[in-house]
């Protein structure tokens, strides 16, 4: 029986070595080396080829390699009976809170300005909003939302929450469902996506949306490309309806040079690092997975293929 890895685009020799250091005993493959595809039980994937996971007949359960499932979700070759789950690590919370408090100090303070101003030689304050009086609003309060509201709460923010179902969380005013979302958009200036990517959220950024933010206000997404629709995006900064976007996961990645948003004063964009998984961080879990698959136990972190994660 083995475990296999396939991630096309990232050197898996790490990933090989720390779940090897968490159980010699596991057979390991890196596709597409894979010596007998009839020993394959279970897999941990990252953007795996279209037509590569139906080539397992004995495959049990898939991992993710990180947070989202989403390429699990929509890859039809994966046979419905295979189970899928996903990354829950303290260290990708960590990673994700830090992010978003960078952001969101970043705009609150003004620094992406003096920061571009300084190379002008340029004396020029500009106002900032005192934390308290900055509603920032976080979507989706999963496993990544939850803490990231409660950090920027502890910090003094004015926080709030929206998610499809209702959620209570310490100093957070939270919002659910459809019928509140245009509530929550009225007080949130700073909107942060961190939404699972289903049929319902995809292209939720969208220009109706982005009038009904508090003014002046930005959004960050540290979701997917697919929560937001680039032309709006670009229409609203260009119309005053947005002041800015802070931007790390694209439709396409890397994000293609002649992409419209490399020229725009006011998109910062980093390269899909907001929260990155750690082999040695989560071979424990993976492991752990794995022997639940073959044992035939419930997996830990198990997406619902319903709910869409
Ligand atoms: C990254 O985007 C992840 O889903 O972990």
């Amino acid at each position: 029986m083995s475990l296999l890895l396939i991630a096309p685009d990232r050197d898996m020799s790490p990933w090989a070595n720390a779940l090897k250091d968490e159980d010699p005993n596991i057979d390991i493959e890196i596709w597409p080396e894979v010596e007998d595809k009839k020993k394959v039980h279970f897999a941990v994937s990252w953007n795996q080829p279209k037509h590569v996971l139906d080539q397992y007949p004995n495959l049990k359960a898939v991992s993710s390699l990180g947070a989202g499932a989403d390429h699990l979700l929509e890859d039809q070759a994966l046979p419905k009976s295979v189970d899928i789950c996903r990354i829950v690590s303290p260290s990708l919370i960590q990673q994700m809170q830090e992010y978003v408090l960078g952001a969101v100090i970043n705009i609150q303070r003004n620094f992406v300005h003096y920061i571009r101003q300084k190379d002008h030689g340029k004396w020029q304050a500009h106002n900032h909003p005192l934390a308290k009086n900055l509603g920032v609003g976080i979507m989706g309060l999963g496993e990544l939302g939850q803490p990231v509201a409660t950090q920027l709460a502890q910090v003094g923010y004015k926080v709030l929450g929206w998610s499809r179902s209702e959620k209570k969380i310490p100093n957070t005013t939270t919002f659910a469902g459809t019928g509140e979302l245009p509530a929550f958009l009225q007080q949130t200036q700073v909107l942060v996506c961190l939404l699972p990517l289903t049929p319902e959220t995809k292209d939720i950024l969208d220009l109706d949306f982005f009038k009904q933010l508090k003014k002046p206000a930005w959004i960050i997404n540290v979701a997917r490309g697919e929560h937001l629709v680039d032309e709006d995006l670009i229409y609203a900064l260009d119309s005053n309806i947005l002041q800015g976007a802070w931007l790390d996961a694209f439709t396409e990645e890397p994000l293609p040079d002649k992409h419209a948003f490399w020229n725009r004063k006011n998109i910062i964009i980093t390269p899909h690092i907001a929260s990155i998984t750690k082999p040695k961080e989560v071979a424990t879990q993976i492991i752990d997975n794995y022997k639940r698959a073959l044992s035939g136990m419930e997996l830990n972190y198990r997406v619902d293929r319903e709910k869409g994660y």
